[in-house]
Formats: structure tokens, sequence, C-alpha cells
């Protein structure tokens, strides 16, 4: 299996943690930030990462998917399913934080973005607008019980919190929030969180 990916992309994150985490092999092809790559669109046409290639040539995206799919084929416990003491309630629980974090990382992301934007094209108001859900998404996460083991949930609030420490060091995250902060030092010394470290 082929990873499109970006050393930088906490989306491809999840996936390589996750990849890691069920001994699965992934080759990685690293690509540019994938706003500028038009190539990606034969195998995605929103042009994004990560894009996984199957060994039959099939492409499988975006990371929500191919999360469950590494999950599904390495045999992972990361995707709750039906118990018989939790119900399902355990598995809406992993999606529903794993959409959150997510929504973090696209906003941060776009913040990215918009800020290395030279200063004529800059929109100060999606700055404003993207920080602010940043912010409400990380109170959210303060206020959350995280699961151990560890959901997908949990990776892909791993991989939020570890791209705002590489990108966003002024944002200074922790302050206020004591009990993520906690939950993420012990977290990012997983192995798999740390081969996995966001690069460029
Ligand atoms: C970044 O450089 O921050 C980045 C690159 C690719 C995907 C997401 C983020």
């Amino acid at each position: 299996m082929k990873l499109y990916t970006n050393p930088a992309s906490p989306f491809a994150r999840k996936c390589r943690v996750i990849a890691h985490e069920l001994n699965l092999k992934l080759e990685e092809i690293h690509v540019a930030a994938a706003r500028d790559d038009e190539s990606l669109r034969r195998f995605n046409p929103l042009k994004k990462i990560p894009i996984l290639i199957l060994d039959d040539g099939s492409a499988l995206f975006d990371s929500p998917v191919i999360c469950e799919y590494l999950n599904h084929v390495g045999g992972g416990k990361f995707f709750p399913g039906m118990n018989l003491f939790r119900g399902v309630s355990g598995r809406w629980k992993a999606l529903g934080l794993q959409a959150l974090a997510d929504g973090i990382m696209e906003a941060a992301v776009a913040c990215r973005y918009e800020t290395t934007q030279p200063e004529e094209r800059r929109n100060t108001d999606h700055i404003a607008r993207y920080l602010a859900n940043v912010t409400a998404g990380l109170d959210a996460l303060e206020r959350m019980n995280f699961t151990d083991p560890p959901t997908v949930g949990e990776i892909a609030a791993g991989c939020a919190l570890g791209y705002l420490d590489f990108r966003y060091a002024d944002l200074q995250w922790r302050d206020g929030r004591p009990k993520l902060a906690a939950w993420f030092e012990k977290f990012a010394q997983f192995p798999s969180m740390v081969a996995t470290e966001p690069g460029v």
C-alpha cells in the first residue's frame, strides 16, 4: 500500500499512527502541500492528501476512510463496534471525537495557509474565524473524557495537538487546559506518535 502524504499533515499522521500501531507497511510518497499539486486529482478529484493506493491500484480517501480501512485490514480495535455492555455508544463517541479533532486540524491548516499568503492576499477575517474554531475545539476537548485504550478519536486529538505544537508554538494551547495538556504529555510518548512526529 502507498500513502500520498506530507510530513506536516496531521490528517496523514492519523493514518500513519494506525499503520504503525498495526505493523502495516506503508510506502510513503511525499507531496507538496496538496493545494498546489494538480497531479493528485487522478486519485482524488479534491486533490487532498492523504490518499491510500491499494495493491490493486484503487485509491481511498480521506483520512477517516483510510483509518477505518487500515484498522480493518490490520485487525485493529481503533473503531469500536457493537459491544454487549456499551452498545454502539463507544463507536459514536470515537467518531464524534475524530470529527471534532479533524475540525480543529482543518481550521489550523487553513489558518496556516492564510497566514503564509502574501500580505495583500491575506484575509484577517478568515484567520480570526479559523482561530476561533481552534480555540472552541480545544475547549471542547478539555471537557471530554478520553478513552484508554485509545480509539481513532484519541489518535485524531493527539495529531491535532501535535500539529498545533508544530505550527502554532505561540498559541500556548496548554494554558487553561490542564487536563488536555496532561493527557497529551503521555499520549505523545507512544512509539507510534514519536515515530510520526510532524516535519517538513
Ligand atoms: C503544513 O505545512 O502545515 C501542512 C502541509 C500539508 C498538509 C497539512 C499541513
